[in-house]
């Protein structure tokens, strides 16, 4: 009968807690995007990348190549990991990503769990970010501080994923052209190919260079002629080889570092779309200075990194919070 009405202080809390549980509206990304309505989602991320790691070291490098196919497409906006429907064709299933993207189960288990934790708050595409941050610090990597926010996109285009995603097969001026559309330049072109001191490529993205390269009746000359002979041993001219592997980085596999410029100074990249940095004059001069200066590739290479995390991102009310990463809610 006697109800005692609100007071200030109590309107105050009442007002303080709806901010805090609601989910941010910023139109920028921001490092602190989570601090109130996550907090734990740092941990749990890198905790989600570091048991998958203690299970395959390698799909480390497959979720680093999972941000930068999903970022190529539509912006960062986790279209990658949406599955194909009726009505939609799946980048998953496009040319580049088919049978060669991994890690989806990765990000499967730490949306799960986030979502456990703070429901509906903390979009695929920022989980995705995070995870390819993580994998490159626990693989030996840098660091770089990565600002939150991204929304979720609702559709996927694959007709998008098989012409704007760079080809081990393009050359310097396509692949140049490619990043250049995505606003990234001919130095994030080299230093973010350095992604490529770890991680694993199947026979048939560099089998051309083995026998028969550009219909020449041999191997591709910018090989280096031991490094031939082992490949051709692994990856024998015939199609049951194409989906064996061998390491981008052959020296120091599973370490994140910059021996993969070293190996290009020796002929001894893997890709053809790897040693091609060596036919400009340009690009050749960031290769040696990357081979040389390991602190030069670092400071690079998460400046690039933020670069790429920032391309095409949604904020604000656009996209959505995904609650499954694989479909639209
Ligand atoms: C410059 C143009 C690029 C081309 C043509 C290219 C091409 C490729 C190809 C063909 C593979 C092997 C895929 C397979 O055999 O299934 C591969 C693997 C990989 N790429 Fe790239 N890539 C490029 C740039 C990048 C960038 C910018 C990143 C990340 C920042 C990256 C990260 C990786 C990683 C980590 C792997 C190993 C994945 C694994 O072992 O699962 N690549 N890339
Ligand atoms: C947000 O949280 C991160 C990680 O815990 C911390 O480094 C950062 O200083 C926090 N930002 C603010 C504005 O509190
Ligand atoms: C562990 O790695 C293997 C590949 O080496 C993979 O098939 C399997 O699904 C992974 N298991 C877990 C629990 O991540
Ligand atoms: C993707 O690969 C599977 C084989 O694993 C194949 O059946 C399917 O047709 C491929 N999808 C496309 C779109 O090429
Ligand atoms: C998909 O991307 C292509 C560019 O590669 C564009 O022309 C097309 O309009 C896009 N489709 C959709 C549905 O957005
Ligand atoms: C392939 O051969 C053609 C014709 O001989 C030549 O113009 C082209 O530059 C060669 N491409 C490469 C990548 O060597
Ligand atoms: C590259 O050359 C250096 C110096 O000659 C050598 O120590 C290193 O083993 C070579 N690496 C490869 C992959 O051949
Ligand atoms: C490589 O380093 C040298 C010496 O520090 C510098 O003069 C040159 O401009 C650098 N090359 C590129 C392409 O940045």
């Amino acid at each position: 009968m006697d109800q005692k009405p609100l007071n200030h202080l109590h309107i105050l809390l009442i007002f303080l807690f709806i901010l805090l549980r609601s989910p941010p509206m910023h139109c920028q990304l921001d490092y602190s995007f989570y601090n109130l309505s996550c907090p734990g989602l740092t941990r749990v991320v890198r905790n989600g990348v570091w048991a998958a790691m203690r299970n395959e070291t390698r799909i480390a490098a497959s979720l680093l190549r999972m941000h930068f196919h999903d970022c190529f497409v539509n912006g960062c906006d986790g279209s990658l990991l949406l599955d194909e429907t009726s009505d939609m064709s799946s980048e998953k299933n496009a040319k580049p990503n088919n049978n060669s993207v991994r890690g989806f189960e990765v990000i499967d288990k730490i949306k799960a769990e986030v979502e456990k934790m703070c429901p509906s708050m903390v979009s695929c595409a920022d989980i995705l970010t995070l995870a390819s941050r993580d994998a490159v610090y626990l693989s030996g990597g840098m660091y770089w501080p990565v600002a939150l926010g991204r929304r979720d996109g609702r559709v996927a285009n694959q007709t998008a994923a098989n012409n704007e995603i760079p080809s081990p097969f393009d050359s310097l001026e396509k692949i140049r052209d490619k990043f250049a559309a995505k606003g990234l330049g001919i130095k994030d072109v080299v230093v973010l190919s350095g992604a490529h001191t770890i991680g694993f490529a199947q026979c048939f993205t560099f089998k051309n260079r083995l026998f028969n390269f550009n219909s020449s009746g041999e191997a591709d000359p910018s090989l280096d002629s031991t490094m031939l002979k082992n490949l051709q041993t692994q990856c024998p001219d015939s199609d049951d080889s194409d989906h064996e592997l061998a390491p981008l980085d052959s020296v120091t596999k599973n370490t994140f570092d910059n021996v993969y410029f070293k190996n290009l100074m020796n002929n001894s990249g893997l890709l053809h779309s790897d040693q091609v940095l060596m036919e400009d004059s340009e690009t050749a001069s960031m290769v040696s200075n990357y081979s040389k200066y390991s602190f030069l590739f670092s400071k690079d290479f998460g400046a690039s990194m933020v670069k790429l995390g920032n391309v095409g991102v949604l904020t604000g009310d656009e996209g959505e919070i995904r609650t499954n990463c694989r479909v639209v809610n």
